[in-house]
């Protein structure tokens, strides 16, 4: 028995490694007064701070409309970072250097003044703070505001192209989620974005893939040597994928009702897991690397489009009432700003086929959604059944097919499952797990995946982003299921809050002679 090894050290500890420095800057944060501001942002800033990866020439600035000082946004950021930081209680050493740099522009997003104001502003942190010209603007608006921000960003002198010249700063523009609402708006805002900006300066974010789990799909994959010669056609049976919530829409009716699942969920962070799963090895480990082989992952995929591809390869569902943890918890329809006779889906099951060598024949089933049993989101890959079932007859003896899960939130971890002897005379077998738990290994200092995503952004490393043709292949995808919903010809399918989504989601797996691993 090896000794159990000392948990690592923690190098966001260990002081700012050198590989993960940021230059000079200041964000800019577009939507500042915004929920994800206080709730992500700002609080990820502060883990940096706390964990000396931030520059010590460093601003921070709040744009938006609301009436506002540069106090009373760092007062209230104050409020949001000892609400949702990950480190309480605050310490106030390093808030207060943080909230020196902290200032505020309000200002309507069309309004060319207000962008003049913020030119001056960034340029007296160069003058007083060093910031020496770097500039990361964080989006964190709708969809139809982009556009705008950026026009006037670059009108005002503020979005320069990288030179040249490597060392000198450039500004660098992140993008939040949704990304455009279909196929034909995200490329509208890609050919916008790409109207006035280099894509190098571009960083259109999806949150999982700043999870730390996420990330060691790739290590695990790619790092090992015994996973790769499995994670096929010939061995692989199947793989499920889920992203199962116990929260409901969490007061976010307007929202939904113009989202729905599939744009929330489904079309970006579900698609990034099937393409960090699917994917052939990158031939590096940098931006174009990694996202070649997701954006041909997902032109791999075999497209659901037509009334009955559609209603035979996706189910979408809307929670009704039920219990949700000991809590009764009202329908999709009854909740704030929800029509009572809505259709918007806040569940769906795919079944999907990869059209290449490694996945021909291996069904890919996807799961999402909202008011589910658990929240937890899992990758299970499951095995080939024995070629010849050596060991049957006794009672207990038969074996089932291995499975590697990937548990990427909560519990992290990665379990694999295999039959082994029950102790005794007879032959008779028990599925074990061998389980690497994340909380066990390292500790519970995981960073945020947001606090990874600024980092990178500020730092100009764009693997953890999704390039302009991997948001348009995953809005591809998703098009014409959402179109052929939107026609009112494929019912939706109700389910009750607490369960693990509609009966129609057993069904599309038990035709395949599957089902689900969480019922
Ligand atoms: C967001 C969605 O992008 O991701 C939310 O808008 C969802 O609806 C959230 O709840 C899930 O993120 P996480 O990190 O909690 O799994």
């Amino acid at each position: 028995m090896p000794e159990t090894l000392p948990p690592p050290e923690n190098p966001l500890r260990a002081g700012m490694a050198s590989d993960l420095a940021v230059d000079p800057c200041v964000l800019v944060i577009f939507g500042a007064s915004g929920d994800l501001t206080g709730r992500k942002l700002v609080p990820g800033i502060y883990n940096l701070a706390r964990n000396r990866l931030l520059p010590s020439a460093f601003g921070l600035v709040g744009f938006a409309r609301r009436a506002l000082g540069g106090d009373g946004f760092a007062a209230k950021m104050r409020d949001a970072v000892a609400t949702h930081s990950r480190h309480k209680p605050i310490d106030a050493r390093v808030w207060d250097d943080l909230a020196s740099g902290i200032d505020y522009v309000q200002g309507s997003f069309d309004d060319p003044e207000a962008y003049q104001r913020l030119a001056e502003r960034l340029a007296r942190f160069d003058a007083e703070r060093g910031t020496a010209g770097g500039r990361t603007f964080y989006l964190a608006v709708p969809p139809g505001d982009m556009r705008t921000i950026v026009r006037q960003l670059k009108a005002a002198g503020l979005c320069d192209p990288p030179s040249s010249d490597p060392s000198r700063p450039y500004a660098r523009v992140v993008v939040e989620k949704p990304f455009g609402t279909d196929l034909e708006s995200a490329r509208e805002l890609n050919r916008a974005l790409l109207g006035e900006l280099d894509e190098r300066q571009i960083f259109r974010i999806d949150h999982y893939l700043g999870k730390e789990t996420v990330q060691n799909l790739l290590v695990l994959r790619f790092g090992n040597t015994i996973f790769e010669p499995l994670w096929n056609r010939d061995h692989v049976s199947h793989v499920e994928i889920t992203v199962a919530e116990h929260i409901g829409i969490e007061g976010r009716g307007k929202f939904y009702e113009a989202t729905g699942l599939m744009r929330d969920i489904v079309q970006n962070h579900a698609l990034q897991l099937f393409c960090l799963v699917a994917m052939e090895p990158p031939v590096a480990w940098d931006a174009d690397g990694v996202r070649d082989e997701k954006v041909k992952a997902l032109r791999a995929l075999r497209p659901i489009r037509g009334r009955d591809t559609v209603a035979a390869q996706a189910v979408r569902g809307q929670y009704a009432a039920g219990t949700v943890r000991g809590d009764a918890v009202p329908a999709y329809r009854d909740e704030p700003d929800v029509a009572r006779d809505s259709s918007v889906e806040t569940f769906t099951a795919l079944s999907m086929h990869v059209d290449n060598w490694r996945w021909a024949g291996v069904p890919f089933y996807l799961r999402a959604g909202k008011r589910l049993g658990k929240r937890v989101t899992e990758i299970a890959l499951h095995f080939r059944p024995l070629p010849h079932p050596l060991f049957r007859g006794a009672a207990g003896a038969t074996a089932q097919p291995n499975t590697l899960y990937c548990r990427i939130q909560p519990d992290e971890g990665i379990a694999l499952r295999f039959a082994t002897k029950i102790p005794g005379q007879a032959i008779a077998l028990r599925e074990v797990a061998m389980d690497f738990s994340y909380g066990e290994a390292f500790g519970h200092e995981t960073p945020e995946a947001y606090e990874r995503l600024l980092l990178d952004a500020m730092r100009g490393e764009a693997t953890l982003f999704t390039r302009h043709d991997e948001v348009e292949a995953q809005w591809a995808y998703v098009d014409p299921i959402m179109r052929e919903w939107s026609n009112g010809t494929v019912p939706l399918a109700l389910y009750e809050s607490g369960s693990w989504g509609p009966a129609e989601a057993h069904a599309l797996v038990g035709r395949d002679g599957v089902a689900w691993s969480r019922p």
